[in-house]
Formats: C-alpha cells, sequence, structure tokens
C-alpha cells in the first residue's frame, strides 16, 4: 500500500479572494481558478484546492472551521491503488470522481482522498555553506533568490479527539509509520513511501495552547523549500506584500531537525515554510520526546515556554517508554 505523500490538500476557507491572493504571495502557481473555487501547486505538482467553507462541493467531515477539510493522498501504481480501496471499502462507502480520486469518511470523521499519481521529481540546488576549517564554495557567492517557490507540499497536521483511535487508523489502513512521539502532545507519522520525517502530524485537539477546543480541527500544513535562505527570502517577500509573519519567527524543530517559519493563514491555520527536514526510512528508530525540548532546537521570538532551558529528555520508543509500540510494518 505505497502511499507516498500528500497529492491534494482540499481548504474550506472563508475569503476566496483573499485565499487566492495568500497563495500566490507565498509562491504556488495557479492552475485554475472559477468564481467558486481555484486550484494551485507546487513544483511537485502536488496541489492545493480551495472552497468557501459550506461550500456543499466540499466533502463532508467534521473537521471544525476554516482549512484543510480533505487531504487527498498520492498512490503510485493501479495494483496498489485497488488493493487499498478493496480494504478500505469493507467498512467505508467510497465515491470516485471522473478523474478516478476516491474519497470516504473515516469513522472519527475525518475525509480521506486517494489519487493515482506520481509527483514531478523537484531538482534542488542548495548553496553549500562554508564553515571555519571547511570551504565549500571558493570564489562563489551563495545564490540569490527574490521570493520562495515551495517545491513540495511536505506535511499536514490536524488536532484530533483521540490520537490512538487515529494513528490506528492510519497504522493499519494505509500504512503508516510513526516515526517520532512528542509526549502529551501528538504522533509524527510517516507515509510508507515517503521519506520524509513526517507526513501527518496528529496533534491531541485538547490542548488548548495550540488553538484546539477538543473537535477535529486543522492546525497547518507545511509547505518545502530549498534551505533556510529561501525561507528567510520568502518571509520577506510576504512581508512587503503585507502579511504578518510574526510569531515564534525562523526556528529549527529539534524534533524532525526541520527550519521553519510558521505564517498565519487566510486560508485557515498556519501556512509554514520548511526546509532541511530529517529524511529516514524503516530503519530508523521512532524516539519519545519531552514536547518542549523536541519543539525547538533555536526560536528567533523565543515563545514563554522556552523561556528556560527545557530538560535534555528524549529516548528511543519501546514497549515500556510508549503506549503507542509495539507497531507493525506491513
Ligand atoms: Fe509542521
Amino acid at each position: 500500500m505505497p502511499i507516498h505523500g500528500i497529492a491534494q490538500l482540499n481548504y474550506a476557507v472563508k475569503d476566496l479572494g483573499e485565499a487566492n491572493k495568500f497563495l500566490d504571495v507565498f509562491g504556488l502557481s495557479k492552475v485554475d481558478e472559477t468564481s467558486s473555487s481555484s486550484t494551485f501547486e507546487v513544483l511537485s505538482g502536488q496541489r492545493v484546492y480551495v472552497r468557501h467553507l459550506g461550500d456543499p462541493a466540499l466533502p463532508p467531515s467534521s473537521v471544525i472551521g476554516d482549512g484543510v477539510h480533505e487531504a487527498i493522498w498520492a498512490i503510485a501504481d493501479q495494483p496498489s491503488f485497488d488493493r487499498l480501496l478493496a480494504d478500505l471499502s469493507r467498512d467505508h462507502q467510497i465515491t470516485t470522481d471522473s478523474d478516478g480520486t476516491a474519497h470516504f469518511v473515516t469513522d472519527f470523521g475525518q475525509a480521506i482522498g486517494l489519487r493515482l499519481q506520481q509527483f514531478r521529481p523537484v531538482v534542488s540546488s542548495p548553496s553549500p555553506f562554508n564553515a571555519p576549517g571547511v570551504t565549500n564554495r571558493l570564489n562563489a557567492p551563495r545564490k540569490w533568490s527574490t521570493r520562495a517557490i515551495p517545491k513540495t507540499i511536505s506535511h499536514a497536521v490536524w488536532g484530533v479527539p483521540d490520537v490512538d483511535e487515529v494513528f490506528a487508523f492510519y497504522r493499519d489502513r494505509l500504512n503508516f509509520r510513526l516515526s517520532d512521539v512528542q509526549k502529551g502532545f501528538g504522533l509524527y507519522l510517516r507515509a510508507p513511501r515517503s521519506t520524509n520525517h513526517h507526513s501527518v502530524f496528529l496533534a491531541d485537539a485538547n490542548l488548548e495552547m495550540l488553538g484546539f477546543s477538543g473537535k477535529l480541527q486543522f492546525h497547518h500544513a507545511n509547505f518545502g523549500l530549498e534551505d533556510i535562505d529561501e525561507i528567510m527570502v520568502g518571509k520577506n517577500y510576504l512581508e512587503r506584500h503585507g502579511y504578518d509573519t510574526k510569531g515564534w519567527g525562523f526556528g529549527r524543530h529539534r524534533l524532525s531537525s526541520e527550519a521553519f517559519l510558521y505564517v498565519p493563514s487566510p486560508l485557515g491555520g498556519q501556512a509554514e515554510y520548511g526546509a532541511d527536514c530529517d529524511q529516514v526510512d524503516d530503519r530508523w528508530k521512532p524516539r519519545v520526546w519531552e514536547a518542549n525540548f523536541g519543539a525547538a532546537l533555536f526560536v528567533h521570538d523565543m515563545p514563554e515556554f522556552l523561556s528556560r532551558e527545557p530538560e535534555w529528555d528524549v529516548t528511543y520508543a519501546t514497549p515500556e517508554t510508549s503506549r503507542f509500540l509495539p507497531f507493525d510494518h506491513k
């Protein structure tokens, strides 16, 4: 069941015009626009699809508020697509679009789609770093760019009322792998044919500090850039176009190692620029992290919870350290 990443995020938004404007400045390319919807894509061909909140053309789901109401996942080959659909159709009502995309809603109210799709190959050429004693660039400046152009849609995050239930579905029915556990916060899961550290983060929807209210709710989506220079160029470009990039500012997670910038999004939740994420495969050993320690190696505008150095607290996941183990790689 080789799901290899997000094919498309279907957003329900409060203002279609504002959403279109933001996506353009954020760096996505417009593929299609009508009076009721728009479609954008990143370089890999992964897409963002936008409709008004409450539009009956959106799939039914229990997601409250605006943001991503359905994620469509990409599968590389027809036999795998057919096998997965045959299994899911045992206990889900499947509908299929004219383009072959299958849709269903889980018992926990999340709309999920499946689509046969290969991503376009993305070629990056980040500038090498010099360091004292290490010259990787001689007589060569760093690359200059004027704006960020997202290459990939790396992951999406929802608050879910019952993390255990949702994890069991993604593990047992979609064959996702557990990458890491953030204690008290949630689980980082990887699509089985992706090497990105996580394709989805299942956050505990009872965490009020993340803006949740106990219900299924979108939090953010991550768009992959080439390097930290591109993140900061994108930040300045957004600011020049009137967008607020305040909050944590630029930083780097310890958990996944990914450099980040979170931007409040008129599409709901936040849009995240990301770069330099850990790439892992089935030899990766999941770890269990204290939440604050895993959250950040550094943050430009340090949040209150990092005002004291967090305790070093991370260990490999074992049945003793994580109630989410053992987990099977099928
Ligand atoms: Fe993220």
